[in-house]
């Protein structure tokens, strides 16, 4: 077997074999397969798409390219959650210290920034200290320790996924079923959880644009996820405007404290607790979703969910001073307010267009060794509904780059449709 063969067949629209695509993934992890053929490959894939017995194959030999957890010492209450993607979505960084200090144990694998959606790994890691790549052993400890972890990708944990994760990103193939589905279940299935819930956003700020694709996604997800013995639920959420009102790393951080000391985003608030609601279900903690969403509630008020973040970034070597008080988070070297002109009601703050200047701003990668800004981003002041009276401001930009931030305010004008 050879993966010039490979290539050629996908690249002519043939069916892969399983042994193909195992010999692919481990080839690949091992580094015998170069990252151009890999490219070739992945863009044959993009275009020509896979069949479900492809997508099951590829899903299981990234999940075994590395370490498989078993996560049994943790009992039935193990739920894990997973995002496609979405533009200004911190839900995990608020949502799972809610869920763990309700008694459900949280061991979650994040990744990265992908494509114009930004990923919780790089957000953790604008709290200074925060380790999001520690062994998996140390991780499983913590959960053990304190009921709740949150880390990276490491080199363990479907390795496989990670490098094309990391390559996806940077030849612009990210929106696409087959790719997406296994990514995603077969970190899912390394990490050892055997129920997950699956945010599947859709709309303008989502891989998925249209309703019908993200029903397609969440279909094959569920489908793998049974054939891998696991109970999966997804849930589709609005993703055309970013959710809240940060985008960006550090931005988006402070987002998360504050929801959790008790300030909530009312389009945050509803996914943060259909989600957690779900997985409480899943859990065995509450058949009843809207009592759920009581219950979450008022682990926020009591401070129990504030808590434990704090516990999980000291726990990782966080220094926890940033989240008590939030005005020590380093602030870009330009901060302005983009005023407008027009008068009326905001109809649409497109999130891709968004999510890409945030990128452009330096909250992204551009290719795969780009090093990210943290302090760098967009904060909305209106949304979608908003009135605006003249001279109102619509956003600030948050730049360390002067002819970048003139170029953002620039653009923010332009994707605020007001009418
Ligand atoms: N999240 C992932 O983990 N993988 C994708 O491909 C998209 C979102």
């Amino acid at each position: 077997m050879n993966i010039l063969e490979i290539i050629s067949k996908k690249r002519d629209a043939k069916e892969l074999t399983k042994e193909e695509i195992e010999y692919f993934i481990k080839e690949y992890t091992n580094g015998n397969i170069q990252d151009y053929q890999a490219s070739a490959l992945i863009m044959a894939i993009y275009i020509n798409g896979m069949n479900d017995r492809e997508i099951t194959d590829l899903t299981l030999a990234m999940a075994y390219s590395g370490e498989v957890l078993d996560l049994p010492k943790f009992g039935t209450a193990i739920v894990d959650k997973h995002s496609t993607g979405g533009v200004g979505d911190k839900v995990s960084i608020i949502l799972l210290p809610i869920i763990a200090a309700m008694g459900v144990p949280v061991a979650k694998m994040s990744g990265r920034g992908l494509g114009f959606t930004g990923g919780t790994v790089d957000k953790l890691e604008a709290i200074p200290g925060y380790k999001t790549n520690i062994s998996v052993q140390e991780f499983i400890q913590n959960v053990e320790k304190i009921g709740i972890s949150m880390i990276g990708q490491t080199m363990n944990l479907a390795p496989a996924d990670k490098k094309i994760y990391e390559l996806r990103d940077a030849i612009s193939c990210v929106e696409n079923i087959p790719l997406i589905a296994s990514s995603i279940m077969s970190k899912k299935i390394a990490s050892g959880a055997n129920k997950i819930v699956i945010d599947v956003t859709v709309g303008k700020g989502a891989f998925m644009k249209t309703k019908e694709d993200a029903q397609k996604l969440a279909e094959q997800m569920v489908r793998i996820g049974n054939l891998a013995g696991k109970e999966v639920i997804c849930i589709l959420t609005p993703m055309d405007q970013p959710l809240g009102y940060a985008v960006g790393n550090s931005l988006e951080v402070i987002e998360a404290i504050n929801f959790l000391k008790g300030d909530m985003p009312k389009d945050l608030k509803e996914v943060v607790l259909e989600l957690g609601a779900n997985m409480l279900k899943l859990a065995g903690k509450g058949e009843n979703i809207e009592e759920n969403k009581i219950r979450m509630l008022e682990t926020i008020e009591n401070g129990e969910a504030y808590k434990k973040l704090l516990e999980m970034v000291e726990n990782q070597g966080g220094d926890s001073s940033y989240l008590e008080d939030t005005t020590k988070f380093e602030k870009s070297k330009y901060i302005s307010a983009v005023v407008t002109e027009k008068i009326g009601q905001v109809k649409e703050i497109n999130a891709e267009k968004i999510g890409e200047l945030a990128c452009y701003l330096g909250a992204g990668r551009l290719r795969k060794e780009d090093k990210i800004q943290p302090n760098v981003g967009i904060i909305l002041n209106k949304k979608v509904g908003d009135m605006v009276e003249e001279q109102d401001f619509l956003a600030y930009v948050c730049a360390n780059d002067e002819m970048k931030l003139r170029e953002a305010e620039r653009k923010i004008l332009e994707i605020y449709k007001i009418l």
